[in-house]
């Protein structure tokens, strides 16, 4: 596939238009510019998230807890270099979303300034949705994020299916519709039963955008090392691996070092000589 094709960039119109249309959202995670190069060079990616979920991904944390705004901004920069046609989404990390409105909508900004990032993925419902209302008022595309929301695994108990029970249920559905009206544009689903997550989908107009929450949503979102089968120390029942890429990395690694002791690498091929005159 040519690298060098004029792409049409994924905007947030064209994402706000998706669900009207009955057009699926395809989102992945990339934390870097050559990943992020490779899932966009198939031009089916349509959202590239700079999740925090980077913590345990890159990071080698339990929880996505200790991520910083920077660390957001540096890895969102880095996707950015990568990336032409997909819509860069920063994730709002742990208490980004929390300390005051001010500081959430100045950390919003810095998403879009410093990272180059093009909207900003925010966790939590009812509870946040005046300062959702203030970083859409300063023109800063919002996308919600309620369910599971991995920041408040603490507060859970684990990273556990939310909305089992009644209450639960009607929570979800009250933070669902007060993300809308805060003026997000799309709404990521986590961790959810399929039948709730297909009457969130129904009762909004922004389009939802799933994981782990079953196949009625408009779109689906999904780590970009899980889906590739380079974490293959993770596999809850939602994932689906569409590559088994730790295999090959692992043979990649030991046929290099096999042909570094036993000589083989680097032969002729690989070694630059002076010519003779
Ligand atoms: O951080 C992340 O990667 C996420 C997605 C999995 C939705 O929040």
């Amino acid at each position: 596939m040519s690298t060098e094709q004029t792409v049409k960039k994924i905007t947030v119109p064209i994402l706000s238009a998706a669900k009207k249309k009955g057009k699926k959202i395809v989102m992945a995670t990339a934390y870097d510019a050559t990943f992020a190069a490779l899932f966009d060079q198939t031009q089916k990616i349509d959202v590239l998230l700079v999740g925090d979920s980077l913590g345990m991904v890159i990071q080698g944390h339990t929880t996505t807890i200790p991520v910083t705004v920077e660390d957001i901004i540096y890895h969102t920069r880095a996707v950015s270099r990568g990336t032409k046609r997909a819509h860069i989404c920063a994730d709002m990390p742990f208490m980004g979303n929390k300390v005051s409105i001010e500081k959430t909508v100045e950390f919003a900004a810095r998403l879009i300034q410093d990272g180059r990032a093009e909207s900003v993925k925010i966790e939590g419902g009812k509870n946040i949705a005046k300062t959702v209302r203030a970083i859409v008022d300063a023109d800063i595309p919002v996308i919600g994020h309620v369910g599971m929301t991995p920041q408040s695994v603490h507060a859970f108990g684990g990273f556990k299916t939310r909305g089992k029970t009644k209450t639960e249920r009607d929570r979800i559905i009250e933070d669902a519709k007060a993300i809308e009206e805060a003026g997000a544009f799309a709404l990521v689903l986590e961790g959810i039963p399929g039948a709730l997550s297909g009457e969130i989908t129904e009762l909004l107009n922004i389009p939802t955008i799933g994981i782990g929450a079953g196949p009625h949503c408009d779109g689906q979102v999904l780590v970009g090392y899980d889906l590739l089968g380079i974490n293959d120390r993770f596999k809850p029942k939602f994932l689906k691996r569409f590559a088994t890429l730790a295999d090959d990395i692992r043979d990649a690694i030991i046929n290099y070092a096999d042909e570094v002791n036993d000589g083989s690498f680097p032969s002729e091929e690989h070694t630059t000589e002076i010519k003779k005159r």
